[in-house]
């Protein structure tokens, strides 16, 4: 008997296939009992706290403040003066270094932070791990790279920072989100008053930290905790020169209402309700990944998630079965452990939408087919949803569901593809899959979207500039047109 048949006759027969637990070690990461505002380089001690928790668990992790209104005065007041007080003035290159620095940083404690990403906001690790960390560096490294070339980036124009820039990000992409928002805002020479989302501040408020090893100046960055009317202090603060936001339409509309005529500069990236669009030459075994990517990746908590398929009707079909196939290996569960593809919903609030936009789409008369599959207990989940039989007039083809849900439509020719994908008030992306490049050209001259992707989706780079039109906001974040809105240019 070799060595091998003696190990393969000890080793029991599984007795079935699943995968064994893999979760990444949660000793990495180091919680305090309370946070405070990050004010003028040090920690404010809050008036008013609230507990954030992990969605998949419902665990309290931490107590963290809603700031009030003389706090964040105090945030903004440090954020002039850091800004008056050498920050506008410093040599380009030395604000490049901080950049790069914290760039570094970030890199070095990737895993800690992606620990803390998928604890406080549900996202499996391998997301937080593989997409939010590394796209979070890059956008430090990339805007790193500009400060110090301005002139070259907007030539024959003088550009001037503006002052403080006051940022509300959303909870889908916590530290991301930062990372679009205070990149291109320091590298152009501003300073900052950012609050983050109110189920997701732990990862903000750890970059505090980063900030602190970066050594960069006291106030540059000033991070102040609480929900919406904490957002709000901030976009009528008078002290605020630009306002940039991240999140709903609806609160979007308020902010602009709120700025209107008072003459600061405003960027909005709000919601979407993306067509992906698969044609009958496409490679389908590709597609179907590329659907599930564009739907199941972060919960579907995207902003430029494919929420509406639209298949054309001769494939309609195969897509279908090898749809249904796929989704039945999606794993859902824990998002600390690495095998995990679908992580807890973000908040109870954000279920109950779901649960709610889900029922109105079988009242319509839409056919649900959901994977079996046994969600945990505790904590906020919810299945991975395809809705067949779905009619353009339904809500769920309309209204940003932001969660697994899919609706698929069919369509016979390219025309009835654009005109059905341009059928919301939305414009923020879209997907085309087709084996053919004029086809792919034709269909992104008229689809009315910020970003078309060909033969992939929820593709990122820090040079390649996002955002929308319409409802979906305006404004772009990346690459150079990401700076434009942080500049005065004369
Ligand atoms: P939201 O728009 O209320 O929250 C986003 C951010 O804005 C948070 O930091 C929040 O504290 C802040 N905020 C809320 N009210 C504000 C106000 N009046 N002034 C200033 N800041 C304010 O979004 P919410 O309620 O968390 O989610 C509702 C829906 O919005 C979701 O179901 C989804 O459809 C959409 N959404 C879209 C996002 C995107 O990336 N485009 C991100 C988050 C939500
Ligand atoms: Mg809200």
């Amino acid at each position: 008997m070799t060595e091998l048949e003696r190990k393969q006759e000890r080793a029991p027969v599984p007795s079935d296939w699943t995968y064994a637990p893999a979760p990444e070690a949660r000793d990495v990461v180091t919680l305090r009992e309370q946070y405070g505002h990050f004010v003028g380089g040090e920690w404010l001690e809050p008036k008013e706290t609230y507990t954030t928790i992990s969605p998949a668990t419902e665990e309290p992790l931490a107590e963290v403040g809603q700031a009030t209104p003389e706090e964040v005065a105090a945030a903004v007041d440090a954020a002039r003066s850091a800004y008056e007080n050498g920050w506008s003035e410093i040599a380009p290159s030395e604000r490049a270094k901080y950049l790069f620095r914290i760039a570094r940083i970030l890199q070095e404690r990737s895993r800690e932070f992606a620990v803390l990403e998928s604890l406080n906001g549900g996202k499996p690790i391998k997301e937080s791990r593989d997409v939010d960390l590394p796209l979070s560096a890059a956008h430090f490294f990339y805007y790193a790279g500009w400060a110090d070339k301005l002139e070259y980036a907007f030539p024959n124009q003088r550009p001037r920072p503006l002052g403080v820039a006051g940022q509300i990000i959303p909870w889908n992409f916590p530290l991301l989100m930062l990372a679009w928002k205070i990149a291109p805002a320091l590298a152009a020479g501003n300073t900052v008053v950012l609050k983050p989302a109110e189920t997701t501040p732990l990862s903000a408020l750890l970059f505090c930290d980063v900030l602190r090893q970066a050594e960069l100046p006291p106030g540059v960055v000033n991070i102040v905790t609480g929900d919406g009317r904490t957002g709000a202090e901030i976009v009528k603060s008078d002290g605020v020169d630009k306002v940039a936001f991240t999140g709903s339409t609806d609160v979007g509309k308020a902010i602009q209402r709120e700025l209107a005529g008072s003459g600061k500069k405003l960027t909005l990236e709000l919601g979407g309700k993306a067509a992906n669009i698969i044609f009958d030459d496409a490679a389908l075994d590709q597609a179907v990944e590329g659907i599930i990517n564009g739907i199941y990746f972060n919960q579907g908590h995207v902003c430029c998630a494919g929420s509406r398929l639209l298949v054309q009707e001769s494939i309609y079909e195969p897509v279908v079965d090898k749809l249904k196939r796929r989704l039945t290996t999606l794993r859902v569960g824990d998002p600390l452990d690495k095998n995990t593809d679908v992580g807890a919903i973000n908040s109870k609030q954000q279920l109950e939408k779901i649960q709610q936009l889900v029922a109105s789409g079988a009242e319509e008369g839409a056919e649900i087919y959901q994977p079996p599959c046994r969600l945990p207990e505790k904590g906020y989940w919810f299945a991975p949803t395809v809705f067949t039989n779905v009619a353009q007039s339904y809500r769920i083809a309309q209204e940003e569901i932001f969660g697994p849900v899919l609706s698929i439509l069919t369509f016979r020719t390219p025309e009835e593809a654009v005109e059905k994908a341009n059928n919301t008030p939305y414009g923020l992306s879209a997907g085309v899959w087709t084996e053919k490049g004029s086809r792919i050209l034709w269909m992104a001259e008229r689809l009315r979207a910020g970003v078309v992707w060909a033969n992939t989706y929820n593709r990122f780079d820090p040079s390649s500039p996002f955002g929308g039109y319409r409802e979906s906001g305006f404004g772009r974040e990346g690459g150079r047109h990401g700076l434009e809105p942080y500049l005065r240019l004369t």
